[in-house]
């Protein structure tokens, strides 16, 4: 055996062993906040290259999965990975750094900056760590390949037309997508959206399944909350289901739409609403 051969062998097999991991493993993974557990052991894995539905009625805890995930909020206990790296407890800028984007359910743009500057300041994390020691003519080609780029994820997003506007005048259907495209402008591995397709009508919520179909064919994962089934249905390749803070049922769509235990969260057992908060049963 030649010198290296074994060192080859060992690297080939990690490659491998690194694109098998999920992009997303949650293990066991609890959220007490004072007498409230929004999350109780919770486990699930991304695949690489999925659609990944997170869905369950009000107060489920899938906002705080995603706070956790992205390490706005430390978990009470259990682990998150991102691909082979430990990242639980980390720090969000960190969690961003290794490929981790996301919205939020509440709208969180400036509104007196333009469309593509919003998007320009999504990407200037990309920007600082490529300009950094490079001559001003290159600087300045780099600065032009990162705004065609803005302009493009613009263009993907419908948002083209209004790139000059500022944000805050734009539609509501328009801000949404606006905060797709800023997160996306640090070209994660995984973007995570939660509830994009809130208050919108059948036919905006189409296209923002065919929004979400898109950026997935760019090669990003997508962890999605929805409480619009029909993306949720029409998107998803797999779907977890939460409900006061726990995992009940996980699998495609269709499986998710005939589980009973589905059903019963979504309408309550005995009469009683399950939609209210976590404290319920805990
Ligand atoms: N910062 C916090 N402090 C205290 N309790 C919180 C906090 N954040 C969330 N909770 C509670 O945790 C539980 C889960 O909330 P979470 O926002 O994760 O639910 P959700 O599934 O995203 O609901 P929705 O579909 O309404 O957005 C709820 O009971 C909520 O009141
Ligand atoms: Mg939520």
């Amino acid at each position: 055996m030649k010198p290296g051969t074994v060192q080859q062998a060992e690297k080939t097999c990690s490659l491998e062993e690194e694109t098998r991991d999920p992009v997303l493993s949650v293990e066991h993974l609890s959220k007490r906040f004072a007498g409230v557990e929004a999350l109780r052991g919770v486990s699930l894995e991304v695949p690489e290259g999925s659609i990944f539905g997170l869905i369950g009625p009000n107060g489920a805890g899938k906002t705080t999965l995603f706070d956790v995930v992205s390490g706005l909020l430390a978990p009470t206990a259990g682990r998150v990975r991102l691909g082979s790296r430990d990242v639980t407890g980390q720090a969000p800028h960190r969690v961003a750094q290794l490929g981790l984007s996301r919205t939020f359910q509440n709208s969180r743009l400036f509104g007196h900056l333009s469309v593509l500057e919003t998007v320009l300041v999504g990407q200037h994390r990309r920007a600082e760590a490529g300009l950094r020691g490079l001559l001003p003519c290159f600087r300045r080609e780099h600065e032009r390949a990162l705004r065609a780029e803005a302009r493009e994820l613009l263009h993907m997003l419908r948002l083209e037309v209004v790139a000059e506007r500022p944000a805050g005048t734009l539609s509501y259907g328009d801000q949404r997508r606006l905060e797709i495209a800023r997160a996306l402008a640090t070209s994660p591995r995984l973007l995570l959206l939660d509830e994009p397709a809130a208050g919108m009508g059948p036919a905006e919520s189409i296209e923002m399944s065919q929004d979400i179909e898109r950026i997935r064919a760019r090669g990003c994962t997508v962890l999605l909350i929805e409480h619009q089934m029909n993306v949720i249905m029409r998107v998803c390749d797999r779907v977890a289901v939460l409900s006061f803070g726990q995992k009940v049922a996980e699998g495609t769509p269709a499986e998710i739409q005939r589980d009973s235990a589905v059903v019963e969260c979504y309408l309550g057992v005995g009469g009683q609403q399950s939609s209210t908060s976590a404290t319920a049963r805990s």
